[in-house]
C-alpha cells in the first residue's frame, strides 16, 4: 500500500512563486509515489473577511492552478474542503482536545491577528485545529508544506498523539515534508520577510499569473545586497533568494548556478532570471486557461466523493471512541 500525502492552499489572494516552489512543485513531484489528496481550503479562507463572490471564483481558480501546475486528477484526489463536511466536524472534536495555551503560542495567529486578539475572529484562533483535522482525517503520512506551516504540523502531531493516548489508537502521526531548498522564498522587496499573498506591496511577489512584462519589471526592481558576487551566501539574503529561485526553476545545481554567473553583474543575472521565470510560467499560464468549467466540476465532485469515503471512516471511528452516537 502506498503511503499518503495531504496538503492544501487557501483560495485567497494570488498564488505566488513561493507557494509554488515551497509546496505545489513538490506535490507534483511526490504524487506518483504516494496516494495524494490536495485540497482547496476555502473554510480556512473565511477566518479573515472575504468577499463572497471573489471567494467563490478564487476557489475554482485555485483548482485550475493545481491542475495546470501538474497535479494529475487521474492519480491524485483534488477537492474543495467545504464539499467534505467531515473537516468541520472533526475540527469541532479537536477543538475540544486542544488547549487555549497551545493555540495562543501559534505565531501565525499573532501575525494575522496583528496582535489584536480582541478583534480577531475565533476562527482565526482555531485555524490550526481545522488544519490538523484536514490532515488527520486522511490518516496522512506526509504533509508537503513550506517552512511557515511547521508549527502547525507540530500541533497536528501533538493533537493526534493526545487523542490516541486518551481514546485509543485512531490517527496516524504525520510527518512534515519541508523541502531543503525553497521552503521560504522571500519578498523581492524585503528579503527578511517571506513572500506572502497578503503582502500589500505587490512588487514583493511574483504571482503565477503575472504577465511577462510584470515579471520582468518586478525582477528588475528587486532589491539586491551590497557587493557584486552572485553566490549563495546567508549574509546576502536578497541575492541568495533570487539565486534560489533561479536554481529551482532551471534545475541546475547550486554550483552550476554560481559558476554560470561568475564575473557577471546583477544586470545580466536579473535579465536571465526574468527570462527563465517568464518561460517557466508560460506553459503553465496557457494550461490555466484551458480547463473547461464542466471538466473542472467533474474532477472536483469526483475528488470530493473519494475524499469523503476516506474521511467518513476516520470520523466514524473518532465518534465511536468518544461515545458520540
Ligand atoms: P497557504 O495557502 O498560505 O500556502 C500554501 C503553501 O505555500 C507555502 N508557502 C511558501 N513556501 C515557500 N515560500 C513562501 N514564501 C511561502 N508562502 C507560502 C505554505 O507553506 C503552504 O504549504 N495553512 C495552510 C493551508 C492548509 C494546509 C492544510 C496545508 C490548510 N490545511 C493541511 C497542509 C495541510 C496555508 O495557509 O497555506
Amino acid at each position: 500500500m502506498k503511503k499518503r500525502i495531504f496538503s492544501g492552499a487557501q483560495p485567497t489572494g494570488e498564488l505566488h512563486i513561493g507557494n509554488y516552489l515551497g509546496a505545489l512543485k513538490n506535490w507534483v513531484a511526490l504524487q506518483h509515489d504516494y496516494e495524494s489528496f490536495f485540497c482547496i481550503v476555502n473554510l480556512h479562507a473565511v477566518t479573515l473577511p472575504q468577499d463572497p463572490k471573489v471567494l467563490k471564483k478564487k476557489t475554482l481558480d485555485l483548482a485550475r492552478i493545481y491542475l495546470a501546475a501538474g497535479i494529475d486528477p487521474e492519480v491524485s484526489t483534488v477537492f474543495i474542503q467545504s464539499d467534505v463536511s467531515e473537516h468541520a466536524e472533526l475540527a469541532w472534536v479537536l477543538n475540544c482536545v486542544s488547549r487555549m495555551g497551545e493555540l495562543e503560542r501559534m505565531t501565525q495567529f499573532k501575525d494575522k491577528g496583528r496582535g489584536n486578539a480582541e478583534r480577531a475572529s475565533v476562527g482565526l484562533f482555531t485555524y490550526p485545529v481545522l488544519m490538523a483535522s484536514d490532515i488527520l482525517l486522511y490518516q496522512t503520512d506526509l504533509v508537503p508544506v513550506g517552512q511557515d506551516q511547521k508549527q502547525h504540523l507540530e500541533l497536528t502531531r501533538d493533537l493526534a498523539e493526545r487523542f490516541n493516548r486518551d481514546f485509543g489508537d485512531t490517527f496516524r502521526i504525520p510527518d512534515p515534508y519541508i523541502p531543503p531548498v525553497g521552503a521560504a522564498i522571500m519578498s523581492l522587496k524585503e528579503p527578511d520577510k517571506k513572500m506572502s499573498k497578503s503582502d500589500e506591496n505587490l512588487n514583493g511577489s511574483i504571482f503565477l499569473l503575472d504577465d511577462p512584462d510584470t515579471v520582468t519589471r518586478k525582477i528588475r526592481k528587486a532589491v539586491t545586497d551590497s557587493g557584486t558576487e552572485i553566490t549563495f551566501d546567508e549574509s546576502r539574503p536578497a541575492i541568495t533568494n533570487l539565486l534560489t529561485i533561479y536554481h529551482l526553476l532551471t534545475g541546475k545545481t547550486a554550483d552550476e548556478c554560481e559558476s554560470h554567473f561568475e564575473g557577471k553583474g546583477y544586470g545580466v543575472f536579473k535579465s536571465e532570471l526574468a527570462e527563465v521565470t517568464v518561460e517557466y510560467l508560460r506553459p503553465f499560464q496557457q494550461k490555466v486557461k484551458e480547463f473547461e468549467d464542466g471538466d473542472l466540476e467533474r474532477i472536483l465532485s469526483g475528488g470530493a466523493e473519494k475524499a469523503r469515503s476516506v474521511a467518513s471512516e476516520t470520523l466514524k471511528s473518532v465518534y465511536s471512541r468518544m461515545g458520540i452516537r
